[in-house]
């Protein structure tokens, strides 16, 4: 600590992220006990690939390329970061690539320290985050032992956090993601891509009682979800209903509302359970999914009712989808410990598990 504070104080921390389908740069201003996003840009694919109904890796990956270098230089104008951070998996290996090369040259070029950031502790790290232009204390409101729910297109995963960096994975799904879940489900709603916001829009309207659905997993004694049964029974549901002539839009709404009633039924009752087995001190909820407003609204009711209660800290919005201020600041929490990578060696990692280094 007091080696960082001599060497970086203020710094500034260049992220990189491109672990999927948004070219994401951050650059995060770090002094001693306070750290601020300067800037989040985010250039997002979600228009090219709707028209495929899903992210193709190979439009991915081109679509990096083009977008990478103009928006790093966007994002630093003139100034020189002190530190170069990448987000370098999980994730789509080609488009890990885009991201974790370019990082590599940066650090080379500029002989300034190279930080490699799992995408996951990017993800749980957003909950040290406030909303947009306040500062962000250091220490934040989390403490350990804290429980991450960490839900995104491409992972479900309860994470038990003990301290920084110190990691135990103890639940996670068997097959698709919620997120992969919501974009399928959609997908066989005839509606677009991104599924996830487009079926929270029409659940508002819809009663979910009218469409009833399995909750995976409710059932199970440990803390493995499985969302792939799920999408199946929507599959099922709307082939049924336009065979009997009863698949209006009205009953699309009534599905949306039952689907996200499943998906976030058991996301929370295992988080609730999870934390109450391991007594944590706070629930930390991040990843693309934590922007459903019912699920963000389900689990603080769950957890407001817990004894002894834990402090719930749900990712801005913002901060929620991928994004690379998440990247920057789960890199700060390394440059204080002096953990960095080497330029020439530092690989992608398409299937990088959060519990090894
Ligand atoms: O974290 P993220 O941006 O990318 C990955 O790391 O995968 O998450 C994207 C996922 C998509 O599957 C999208 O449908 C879902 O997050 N998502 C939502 C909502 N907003 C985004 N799911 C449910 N409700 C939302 N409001
Ligand atoms: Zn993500």
């Amino acid at each position: 600590m007091k080696q960082y504070a001599k060497q970086f104080n203020p710094m500034t921390i260049l992220a990189i992220e491109t672990s999927c389908d948004e070219t994401a740069i951050a650059i995060l201003e770090a002094g001693r006990d306070y750290f601020s996003v300067r800037k989040s840009l985010i250039a997002s694919q979600a228009n090219i690939h709707a028209q495929y109904g899903g992210v193709v890796p190979e439009v991915a990956a081109r679509t990096h390329i083009t977008c990478i270098i103009p928006l790093i230089k966007k994002a630093i104008g003139e100034r020189v970061p002190d530190v170069i951070a990448v987000s370098a998996g999980p994730g789509l290996i080609t488009s890990l690539l885009v991201g974790v090369h370019t990082a590599r040259a940066l650090s080379y070029l500029y002989k300034k320290p190279l930080a490699r950031i799992n995408h996951i502790e990017g993800h749980i790290y957003a909950s040290w985050l406030k909303k947009k232009g306040t500062g962000n204390m250091v220490e934040g409101r989390v403490k350990f032992p804290a429980l991450a729910l960490i839900v995104s297109g491409g992972h479900t995963e309860l994470i038990l956090m003990k301290n920084h960096g110190r990691y135990e994975l103890i639940g996670k799904t068997l097959d698709d993601a919620a997120g992969e879940a919501f974009d399928k489900a959609a997908k066989i709603l005839d509606l677009s891509y991104p599924g996830g916001p487009a079926i929270a829009c029409r659940a508002r309207k819809g009663n979910a009682q009218k469409a009833p659905l399995p909750i995976p997993m409710i059932d199970s004694k440990n803390y493995s979800f499985s969302f792939s049964g799920l999408k199946t029974a929507v599959l099922y549901r709307v082939r049924d209903l336009k065979k009997n002539g009863q698949y209006s839009p009205k009953m699309r709404d009534h599905l949306c509302a039952s689907f996200q009633h499943s998906v976030v039924s058991v996301l929370v009752a295992k988080t609730i359970s999870a934390a109450k087995e391991h007594t944590v001190s706070s629930v930390l909820l991040g990843g693309g999914v934590a922007a459903n407003h019912s699920l963000r609204k389900n689990l603080a009711h769950a957890v407001s009712k817990m004894r002894p209660k834990p402090e719930l800290i749900v990712s801005p919005l913002q901060y929620c989808t991928d994004n690379a201020a998440m990247i920057a600041v789960a890199a700060f929490f390394k440059v204080r410990k002096s953990v960095f990578a080497s330029p020439i060696f530092c690989q992608a990692d398409p299937l990088w598990d959060i519990t090894n280094e």
